[in-house]
């Protein structure tokens, strides 16, 4: 896979340190900065399996593995990764594109993939259908996929419940946000959470 990444291309693989830093300000500023694995987390059975998917520093995978869950975090920015890697040395960080994995480099089959934070938005163009078809084949019976991406810029809720559909996932929710708000009746979001889910 060639780096012409949306993330990469913009923010030239540096933002790790300022991005760890914007979170940790926030979090001493008494801001909830775990809506995204607050949301996972109902989700899950104790001590699941759950790969975070464009973990960036590491922010969800690594509250989700202080819940008890066990947790494998991938993404192709070594930049954010350095931060995740300092803040949880302990958990399993991978440097790669999440289309470049297979099953087994991530652990699967797992209970739930979670892509938060617009990772579907900084895909490298033209691989957008092609990623939840992968991340389907990472979960096992049951297991859940779970995006929450601005859907006003390069994929639409459209586009990617039907990227999903078309990869045998049944949809199970769609929020307006981490928080589980729903989505306005007849009107396109600013922003989509949703579960889909793999029955067999
Ligand atoms: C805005 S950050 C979000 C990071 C983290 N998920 C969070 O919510 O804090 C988007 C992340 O997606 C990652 N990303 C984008 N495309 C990716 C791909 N194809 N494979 C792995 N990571 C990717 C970027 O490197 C970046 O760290």
């Amino acid at each position: 896979m060639t780096t012409t990444n949306r993330w990469l291309t913009e923010t030239g693989g540096t933002r790790g340190p300022e991005y760890a830093q914007r979170f940790a300000a926030l979090a001493a500023s008494g801001e909830d900065v775990h809506g995204e694995a607050d949301f996972c987390d109902r989700l899950l059975a104790p001590a699941s399996r759950v790969v975070d998917g464009g973990c960036g520093t590491g922010r969800v995978g690594t509250e989700l593995a202080r819940r008890g869950h066990h947790v494998v975090g991938a993404d192709v920015d070594a930049s954010m990764l350095a931060e995740a890697r300092r803040a949880a040395p302990d958990l399993t960080w991978i440097e790669a594109d999440l289309l470049d994995l297979g099953p087994d480099d991530v652990g699967a089959p797992v209970d739930l993939v979670v892509l938060a934070g617009n990772v579907v938005v900084y895909l490298t163009p033209g691989t957008e259908p092609a990623l939840a078809p992968h991340l389907a084949g990472w979960l096992a019976p049951g297991g859940l996929l779970v995006a929450g991406f601005a859907a006003d810029r390069h994929v639409s809720v459209a586009d990617w419940d039907g990227w999903c559909a078309a990869a045998g996932l049944e949809h199970v929710a769609s929020h307006s946000g981490w928080d589980g708000s729903p989505l306005a009746d007849g009107v396109d979001p600013d922003y989509l959470v949703s579960v889909h889910r793999r029955n067999s």
